[in-house]
């Protein structure tokens, strides 16, 4: 989950020094210093490439920005015409420097710090490009799916090409695990969910798996509900990252014999104080004992207070502590 961003005043400060926000992306001596802030701050034992999923659609000729208070606007891809202007063949230069930051992170962390690469799923890509920007329910992407399934399908297949090359490159840059953002997972009905995100995911997923046997795959099919079941008995996906609304329980129960990675609802980190307190023990507590990466269930929201950050930390580690103080 994002772990730099607005709610550190370091962040805000280097931010301000790049510009736009793509700027700080594509600036790896910058965004080296906003991944390793929080790292020098929490000691996490993972960090997070900084970077955005929107730049894979970038570099493949679709103009993004990001407008304060809106958020990211795209230049719309919606017909064949607009399909076929995309350029798959610019990406690996275009993101270079995405790759040099990877490099230079590896270099930077400390030896038992992972460093962990992501992108996009596609069909959270395609809902971005699409519509342009962030809409309440991405109703045109959903549309353009039912209506025309094979244009749809180009723009998918062409998002996965681009998200395999995008991954294997920072993996060959020195990621250790490669995470899956399929952000807006939640919204497909049952039968449009399995074409449009399981599969471009199990496909990327056991491509990745093929080339980098020795690397992680993290799926996260944000708000998928009963759909995480179908990522389950998957091999070529090493964990599946959980959003705040999986009921834990039930988590265990089905998808338990998997790595599991969540969910403390990032609400809850911003509220924190003793009801924070409670949710992460009863997460520890739930999932102790299946193989299990602590983690928000989505991104640190701005007005997070970064004490907070720093309490929720010393609470996660607190029960390992005194478990080997009682032997
Ligand atoms: O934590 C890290 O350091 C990793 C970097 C990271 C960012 N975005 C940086 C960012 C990661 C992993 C992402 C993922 C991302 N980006 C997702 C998937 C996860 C999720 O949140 O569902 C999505 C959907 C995006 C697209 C995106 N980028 C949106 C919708 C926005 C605007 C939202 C907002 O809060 O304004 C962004 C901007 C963005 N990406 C910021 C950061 C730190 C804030 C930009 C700023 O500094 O102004």
């Amino acid at each position: 989950m994002r772990q730099a961003g607005r709610y550190l005043p370091e962040y805000r400060r280097v931010r301000a020094r790049a510009g736009s926000f793509l700027d700080l992306c594509y600036t790896p001596e910058l965004a080296v210093e906003v991944t390793l802030q929080p790292i020098r701050r929490y000691a996490f034992d993972a960090a997070i490439l900084f970077s955005d999923i929107l730049v894979v659609p970038d570099a493949l000729g679709v103009p993004v920005s990001f407008i304060e208070g809106r958020g990211p606007v795209l230049e719309p891809v919606r017909r064949s015409e607009d399909i076929e202007r995309l350029q798959p063949a610019r990406l690996a230069e275009h993101l270079d420097p995405v790759y040099r930051t990877v490099a230079m992170l590896a270099d930077a962390l400390p030896e038992p710090v992972a460093l962990i690469g992501f992108a996009g799923a596609p069909w959270t890509l395609a809902a971005y490009v699409v519509e342009g920007e962030s809409t309440r329910d991405f109703a045109m992407t959903r549309r353009m799916a039912r209506t025309e399934p094979d244009l749809f399908a180009r723009l998918i297949d062409l998002l996965s090409d681009a998200t395999i090359a995008h991954l294997s490159a920072q993996i060959e840059a020195g990621a250790q695990a490669v995470q899956l953002f399929d952000s807006w997972a939640g919204i497909l009905p049952e039968t449009e969910f399995e074409r449009w995100c399981v599969l471009p995911l199990k496909t990327i997923a056991r491509t990745l798996h093929e080339r980098h046997p020795e690397v992680p795959v993290i799926v996260f099919p944000r708000g998928a509900g009963f759909g995480y079941r179908r990522f389950a008995d998957e091999r070529s996906i090493a964990a599946l990252g959980l959003d705040p609304t999986v009921p834990l329980e039930d988590a265990r129960r089905m998808l338990g014999h998997r790595c599991l990675q969540g969910n403390l609802d990032p609400v809850a980190l911003l509220a924190g104080g003793q009801a924070m307190f409670d949710e992460i023990d009863r997460i520890v507590r739930t999932l102790s004992g299946t193989p299990f990466v602590f983690n928000l269930g989505h991104g640190v929201m701005p007005e997070t207070d970064p004490d907070h950050v720093a309490a929720l930390v010393e609470r996660v580690r607190e029960p390992a502590a005194s478990r080997t103080r009682d032997g």
